[in-house]
């Protein structure tokens, strides 16, 4: 098994009911180091009963993790499959998000045995209803959004809370509407400074004298009838996957909402916070589930195919399901959302 992509709470929970029930079966289990990256130049352990002992409660992943796309090294499809065949595996488990499973897929193609198991703080998995990591996220954003919520009423401000998720607003749209939010913006929707003006003004009109906004990364914001602004990187740079780094909109956001309406604004940028630390027991539960789901699947011979949460039970679905488009927030949910927005 690999874990790929950034790390993500709940991913020890995945490794360590994968070797259970492998043992379970028989099986011997090898884990391959940083991702695809361990597949590229070698980097593997044997993973047994104790080494998965005691690792279900911490976060990040006990097998480290990179963003190395074989597919963007030469010869690295063929390295892959030849050190697969090298290291004597029968069946890989690729523990990732799009970009992981998505080597998986090109893979899957060629009739290498592989099978998927989602992860990703972001949510935006096509084809199953969460992935683990997700909610250990939101939990972190609410707990900040209340204590962000308490200063900002003490010093009749507005907060400005900066959540990751990538071009999908899940992380914001939950943890916004757990932790009370104001106004939550998402790259899924056209945010005009104007509206965000009127809430805060319609919100004084009642007495509040303090906002509570949270903002996704991949948010784009738009003055009147101007364009929408593209969205605020922190780099230029790429990584292996063509993926830039967000993160700055709150910055921006908070400035322009000073300068245009008087009240003292600031910004947080959770980051990183989000993505570590010990997982919910939902995260925990799910990735045990998908773990297990995953060793049937390759027991079963199902490979291509991903494990996934539909309603309370866990499927299988072809990887090609789940990474050809991104899962987004659509309109039902946003209309729930936007009840509060006042
Ligand atoms: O995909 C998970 C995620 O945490 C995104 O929400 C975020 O944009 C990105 O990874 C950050 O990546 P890195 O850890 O490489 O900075």
């Amino acid at each position: 098994m690999l874990t790929g992509g950034g790390d993500c709470p709940g991913l020890n929970a995945v490794i360590r009911a994968i070797v259970r029930k492998s043992l379970s079966y028989g099986w011997e289990c090898v884990g391959i180091e940083n991702g695809w990256k361990g597949l590229v130049d070698i980097y593997t352990r044997p993973l047994d009963m104790n080494s998965v002992s005691g690792i279900l409660q911490k976060g990040g992943t006990i097998l480290g993790t990179s963003r190395t796309n074989p597919y963007k090294i030469e010869g690295g499809e063929q390295k892959v499959i030849e050190n697969a065949k090298k290291l004597g595996l029968d069946a890989l488990i690729a523990i990732g998000g799009e970009d992981t499973l998505g080597v998986a897929n090109k893979l899957a193609k060629t009739g290498f045995k592989v099978v998927g198991v989602p992860k990703t703080i972001d949510n935006d998995l096509n084809g199953t209803d969460y992935t683990f990591g997700f909610d250990t996220a939101v939990n972190i954003a609410m707990d900040a959004i209340d204590r962000i919520h308490t200063t900002a009423e003490s010093h009749h401000r507005a907060m400005i809370i900066e959540v990751m998720g990538r071009h999908a607003g899940w992380i914001a749209m939950h943890a916004g509407i757990a932790g009370g939010a104001d106004l939550i913006l998402i790259p899924e929707k056209e945010i005009r400074i104007d509206d965000v003006i009127k809430v805060m003004n319609d919100r004084e009109k009642r007495g509040r004298t303090f906002s509570i906004i949270v903002v996704a990364e991949g948010a784009k914001i738009s003055e009147s009838d101007q364009k929408a602004s593209e969205m605020i990187l922190q780099d230029e740079k790429l990584d292996a996957f063509g993926h830039v780094r967000l993160g700055g909109i709150a910055n921006l956001l908070a400035e322009i909402i000073e300068k245009k309406t008087g009240v003292e604004t600031r910004a947080t940028i959770l980051g990183h916070i989000q993505r570590g630390g010990s997982p919910t027991a939902y995260d925990r539960v799910l990735g045990s589930r998908f773990g297990v789901h995953a060793v049937e699947m390759v027991k079963e011979g199902k490979f291509g195919r991903m494990a996934a949460l539909k309603g309370t039970e866990i499927i299988d679905i072809p990887i090609q399901d789940a990474v050809e488009s991104l899962k987004t927030v659509g309109d039902d949910f946003y209309d729930v959302a936007r009840t509060f927005f006042r």
